[in-house]
């Protein structure tokens, strides 16, 4: 015999609050996550049209004001919401009153598991690249050491080629890539129905072909890229270091930027480099009465 007492039934935060979370859940997949999808994939395809065009880019990018609370405010954080929403929209914490019927269960179903493959390719891939945190001890002292943070902005080409040039790499990037651009063209799918955008067959049955073509076009776009970097020549990489440096020199002679600040960006050979030359030149510079003290 059940004790429990009579009362209006208790309802978590998730399940009150359930149609503005589904929303924000919903939105957040296509501002900023899908967003910024879009332009990082296209920015990565520049490496097609030149190695210095890429690079051009990523100097654009770096020098971004406050350029690690853009990346945790406008990125990780709201990958991180979306994310963790849905994961507990897939094991159900949040109520299904308002789910609208599938064309296709196989869709459903595939938009379930690339969240959770995307997910993975996403944590794996931004330690792989950028290695999570920036702190120097961090960088050097714990995702070097585990083959993370591989890709030096000041040589963005060299180091984003060498990072994609194993065959398990590729594999993996391809069924990263392909895993979040579905999840992208299907997810515009779905919140064209949360959102009431398209609710006639018709019209569903447009946004399907509109979403399949957006879906080619991106996994293009986003093979094209790992294409560019993983199937460059050794040729070709050694030119795009030549290049590398020349653009980094001229910043440098220009004053737009600084060596002091700006060589932990360069690989690390380069960095070493410019340490050395560091070293020799306040060596060079320092009086020698300094150097050696004045004998009695
Ligand atoms: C062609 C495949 C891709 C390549 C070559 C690539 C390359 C890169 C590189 C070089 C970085 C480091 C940027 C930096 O530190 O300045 C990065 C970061 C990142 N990538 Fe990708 N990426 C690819 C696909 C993707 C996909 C499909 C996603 C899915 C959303 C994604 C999400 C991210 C995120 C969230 C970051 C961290 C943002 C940041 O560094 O500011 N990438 N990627």
């Amino acid at each position: 015999m059940s004790t429990a007492a009579a009362g209006p039934p208790s309802t978590s935060f998730l399940a009150r609050n359930e149609f503005l979370i589904r929303r924000l859940h919903s939105l957040s997949g296509l501002i900023p996550v899908g967003a910024y999808m879009v332009v990082h994939l296209l920015t990565n395809a520049s490496v097609l049209e030149s190695p210095a065009t890429f690079q051009r880019n990523v100097y654009t990018i770096h020098s971004l004001p406050l350029l690690p609370v853009i990346e945790w405010g406008f990125i990780f954080i709201p990958i991180l919401f979306h994310a963790i929403l849905g994961v507990l929209i897939i094991r159900g914490s949040l109520p299904n009153s308002s789910t609208y019927k599938y064309t296709s269960n196989v869709r459903y179903t595939l938009q379930r598991a690339t969240g959770m493959i995307a997910f993975v390719f996403i944590v794996v891939h931004v330690f792989h690249m950028h290695g999570w945190f920036h702190f120097p001890a961090w960088q050097h002292g714990v995702a070097e050491p585990l083959g993370g943070a591989q890709f030096k902005p000041y040589n963005a080409v060299s180091t984003a080629a060498a990072a994609l040039s194993s065959i398990g790499y590729q594999i993996f990037y391809v069924v990263g890539i392909l895993s979040c651009v579905f999840h992208l063209a299907n997810g515009i799918w779905t919140f064209g129905i949360t959102w009431g955008i398209w609710v006639t067959p018709a019209a569903q049955r447009w946004a399907t072909t509109a979403c399949l073509i957006f879906g080619l076009a991106l996994s293009a776009v986003g093979l094209g890229a790992l294409g560019g970097f993983a199937f460059m020549s050794k040729d070709r990489q050694a030119e795009a270091v030549k290049m590398e440096d020349a653009m980094y020199q001229s910043k440098i002679a220009s004053q737009e930027l600084d060596p002091a600040k700006a060589s932990h960006k360069r690989a690390e050979t380069k960095h070493a480099e410019d340490e050395a030359a560091a070293t020799e030149t306040a060596q060079a510079e320092t009086p020698a009465d300094e150097e050696a003290p004045a004998q009695e």
